[in-house]
């Protein structure tokens, strides 16, 4: 590691201002106009990919959420809060979940190697294994067998995000990003889209914002006596 001490950090933030302004001498006046960033980028907190340095994206282009293990939870409040803001006030264009090889979370789901909260946490990764055991098992190394997971499980997070209430929300609206699906090679550093087909997944007509069709009561009127009904039938009779 090249920096140990909260002052090299600090020491560091004031160079690289100073650099910023050599280049643009308006750089953060830009930046303090506000934000309209085209992607939401939904990552796991590995400190080895901050996807602004794989991308080459600067301040302001990539509004994030990261948790371990790129999962997109239905009952993470933080998450929905993000993808909410992202989709109805930021109106992103793109979201990209990105996984990536080498994952202790996927570990983690895979091995057992925890217990705690991260083990509640990664749970719906080993669900996922066992959905798809019989093809990783069949998979010959421990890395690749790894690496398939985590590319298994960005599928099912791209999968979730369509079963969030926002996203079916914005498909009925017609204003719904695109979702990519990406897994990052560590030891490349290159970053593989899974092409994921979103089709299946979209549901403009979702029963859940489909207008209720109204159902028309015929009129009753107080010298009709009440059709149908048995008392009718007992009156008549009687
Ligand atoms: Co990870």
């Amino acid at each position: 590691m090249k920096y140990h001490t909260i002052d090299e950090l600090l020491s560091n933030n004031q160079s690289w201002v100073s650099e910023k302004l050599a280049l643009d001498a308006k750089y953060f006046d830009k930046l303090a106009d506000g934000q309209k960033p085209p992607f939401l980028y939904i990552g796991c907190s590995d400190s080895r990919l901050p996807l602004t340095n794989f991308t080459r994206t600067e301040p302001g282009e990539l509004f994030v959420h990261r948790n371990i293990a790129n999962q997109v939870s239905l009952t993470d409040i933080n998450f929905l809060a993000v993808l909410e803001y992202a989709i109805f006030h930021l109106q992103v264009k793109h979201i990209i979940v990105c996984g990536h090889y080498d994952c202790g979370g996927i570990k983690t789901a895979l091995e057992g190697r925890s217990t705690g909260i991260i083990d509640s946490w990664v749970n719906p990764i080993r669900e996922l294994y066992l959905h798809n055991q019989g093809e990783i098992n069949a998979i010959p190394t421990r890395e690749a067998r790894l690496n398939r997971l985590a590319e298994i499980n960005v599928l099912a997070q791209v999968k979730n995000l369509y079963q969030t209430s926002i996203i079916r929300k914005a498909l009925h609206e017609q204003n719904a990003p695109t979702i990519h699906g990406w897994v990052l090679d560590i030891k490349t550093g290159l970053i593989k889209d899974l092409n994921v087909s979103t089709v299946q997944w979209q549901l403009p007509s979702c029963p859940l914002f489909a207008k209720p069709s109204l159902v028309t009561m015929p009129e009753i009127h107080p010298t009709d006596g009440v059709a149908g009904c048995c008392c009718e039938e007992a009156t008549k009779s009687g």
